[in-house]
């Protein structure tokens, strides 16, 4: 969708936040802890730990949370999507922009805004096994454990929240919203 329709201006103003789900402060606090467990886990690596981001949700977080993760560390970031614009996840889910690096023998932790049905880390997780990295991770900021499908495990998780449509830090509705320093819950008014 572009986003300088007047569909798409209308989309972003005509829905209301009216729930606060994860305040600024919780926000805060939680990557200051996940950022800590991390830091724990790893403790010596022989090369630098390698974090990537699932685009576009996890930017966010992703900046927040290496920023507390103590150890030696690179980025890398691949696209992905599966939702569209919509509010229900397609279950396709399709890489739009591979990494750029090869993580064969690397230490990964893979970095995602919110697990849901759990279908995009699912199928990011087989890719990445396949490239055989020394060891693989999972962190996300937001889980949404009654909306799970896809059967993962995940080690480092942020907030459990109930299964309500969320946006902010990163989520998103029609591309709107993300910029919110804080996670709430959007009520769909009219799109027209
Ligand atoms: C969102 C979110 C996760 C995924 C989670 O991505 O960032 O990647 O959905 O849902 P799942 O567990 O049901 O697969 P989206 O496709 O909306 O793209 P975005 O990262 O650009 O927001």
């Amino acid at each position: 969708m572009q986003l300088n329709t007047r569909k798409q201006q209308n989309i972003l103003k005509n829905h209301e936040i009216t729930k606060t789900l994860v305040s600024e402060e919780e926000v805060q606090n939680t990557v200051q802890r996940l950022g800590a467990e991390i830091t724990a886990h790893y403790g010596q690596l022989e090369r630098e730990l390698m974090v990537i981001g699932l685009l576009r949700g996890s930017f966010i977080f992703m900046a927040d949370l290496v920023r507390q993760i103590k150890i030696p560390l690179v980025v890398d970031f691949m696209t992905l999507s599966s939702y569209g614009d919509g509010t229900i996840s397609s279950g396709d889910v399709k890489v739009v922009m591979d990494l750029d690096s090869s993580i064969e023998d690397r230490d990964v932790l893979l970095v995602e805004d919110i697990v849901d049905t759990g279908r995009t880390f699912s199928k990011v997780i087989r890719m990445m096994r396949n490239r055989n990295p020394r060891s693989l991770k999972v962190c996300t900021f937001l889980n949404k454990p009654a909306a799970r499908i896809a059967d993962i495990k995940i080690d480092f998780c942020g907030v459990d929240i109930p299964n309500e449509f969320a946006v902010g830090y990163g989520l998103d509705y029609a591309q709107g919203y993300r910029h919110l320093p804080y996670v709430g819950v959007l009520q769909l008014g009219s799109d027209k």
